[in-house]
Formats: structure tokens, C-alpha cells, sequence
């Protein structure tokens, strides 16, 4: 399926950390089986003047400045485009930024079964000159209602989200089948050793070793987490 999710970025450094920790790092490292592989396409490599050639003043003038759509087209085609026969088919071209769809799960889950290959593009200063925007993004994902300084993040958690969900990624598959937003529900709450601790004892239930009654503990949990914390999710359920 997925084989290469491409980043195009003025920072490419950025994701140096990401790539270092981690089941998703291990993941994109190609440690944890047939994963797919980041390939990081750094802006000043396509302007002759380095950095210094990205951006330039907005048209109409106005505060900061914007990315310039000839050369994110330049790192576009000559970085990415130029490796595919038919980059129109073989490749989702997808933005980060505040007009996006907001990132959710179901978002992680279809990125994930993407039969293309994937290139984020990343933004900077003011954004990115929307001539480039019309004509080469197939979609727009946001992080949430804030203004982020650039794009890595937002797109870091995007590729988290996603290549967790791929299968190897996460070693005990049910952990993801079991988490927070499958069935628009949040997770059950967890305990660990030891049994006291922080004034209060792990619930009984738990230690029971009576799978049926524990199942039933951590369904019931389930339900009044999500009313307590994320009412708006039950809203959902149909
Ligand atoms: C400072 S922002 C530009 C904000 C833009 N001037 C606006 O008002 O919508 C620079 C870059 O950060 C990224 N970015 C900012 N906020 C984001 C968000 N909520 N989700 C995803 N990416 C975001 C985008 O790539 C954007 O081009």
C-alpha cells in the first residue's frame, strides 16, 4: 500500500527527533517490517539564493512574507514528481494548514489506507503562495483552531497518527482497536503496579482475573470517561 510519504519543508532537520524515537521512528526507519518510507524535501535546495530565495513580499503588501509558488512548484516536481510516471495518479498531495479538515482519527485511518503515496507540504511565514495551492493540493489538513509558526508539527502528528495504525507499527494490535475514538468512544482508564498508590487502591475488579466482569468494568468506564470528558462524542452515536 503506502511506500513513500514524502515532507516538503524548510526544515527537514525538524524531523530528525521524530525519526529517532519511538514506534513510529523505529517504523519509518524500516525496522518494524513493510512500512513506508519519509523521504524529506528540503525548499532550499530548489533557489538559487538558499533560503533567501523561499519567500518574498505579499502582492497588495501587508504584514510578513510568503513562500513563493515557483519554487515550493520547483521542489514539488523536480524533488518528488520527477521519481513518479504518473505523479497526477501515484500521489496525494496534501497541506497543513488552518483552512484544513481538522485532523481526527478517521482522518489517521484513511490516510492510512492510501493506495498513493503521500507528500506533505509544509508552510512558513505568512503561508504559500495560493497559486501553488490551487493548482498541486488535493487536500487541506489542520492540527485545530491555532496558529502554528510552520507546518512540521502539524504534519509530524499527522505521520504519527497514521503509520501507527499501519499493521507492525504497534506490537499488540488490539492496543489500537481498544483506544480512544474507536466507536466515538474515549479509553477505558488504566492501573499498573502498584496496587496503592497516591491514596487510593487499583479497583478490585481488576485484580479479579474474572475476564467477563473486568470486560463489563471497562465498558462501563468507557461510557461515563466519554460523558465526562467528551460529551460531544456520544452526540455521534447513532
Ligand atoms: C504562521 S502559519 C500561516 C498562517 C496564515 N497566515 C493564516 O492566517 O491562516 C505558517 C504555516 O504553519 C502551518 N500551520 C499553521 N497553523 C496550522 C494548523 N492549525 N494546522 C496545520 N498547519 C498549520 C501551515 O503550513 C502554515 O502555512
Amino acid at each position: 500500500l503506502l511506500k513513500k510519504i514524502w515532507v516538503i519543508t524548510m526544515f527537514p532537520e525538524m524531523f530528525g527527533a521524530f525519526l529517532d524515537y519511538g514506534v513510529v521512528g523505529s517504523s519509518l526507519r524500516g525496522e518494524r517490517g513493510d512500512m513506508p518510507e519519509l523521504r524529506l524535501v528540503k525548499i532550499s535546495d530548489y533557489t538559487e539564493k538558499g533560503f533567501k530565495g523561499i519567500d518574498s513580499s505579499p502582492y497588495g503588501g501587508g504584514a510578513g512574507m510568503v513562500m513563493r509558488a515557483d519554487v515550493m512548484e520547483k521542489a514539488l516536481l523536480e524533488g518528488i514528481f520527477s521519481q513518479y510516471q504518473e505523479p497526477d495518479k501515484e500521489l496525494i498531495v496534501v497541506a497543513t494548514g488552518p483552512r484544513g479538515d481538522r485532523f481526527d482519527q478517521s482522518s489517521a485511518r484513511e490516510l492510512s489506507c492510501e493506495k498513493r503515496d503521500i507528500v506533505f507540504v509544509c508552510g512558513r511565514y505568512e503561508g504559500i503562495d495560493e497559486r501553488f495551492l490551487d493548482k498541486y493540493v488535493h487536500r487541506h489538513l489542520s492540527l485545530g483552531d491555532f496558529i502554528l509558526s510552520g507546518g512540521e508539527l502539524a504534519c509530524m502528528s499527522y505521520i504519527d497518527a497514521t503509520v501507527r495504525l499501519l499493521k507492525g507499527a504497534v506490537a499488540n494490535e488490539n492496543s489500537i482497536v481498544e483506544e480512544s475514538f474507536e466507536n466515538d468512544l474515549l479509553e477505558y482508564p488504566h492501573y499498573t503496579r502498584p496496587a496503592d498508590c497516591c491514596d487510593q487502591e487499583v479497583p478490585k475488579v481488576l485484580r479479579s482475573g474474572d475476564h467477563k466482569a473486568i470486560k463489563k468494568w471497562r465498558d462501563t468506564k468507557q461510557q461515563e470517561m466519554t460523558m465526562k470528558y467528551r460529551p460531544d462524542l456520544l452526540k455521534d452515536i447513532k
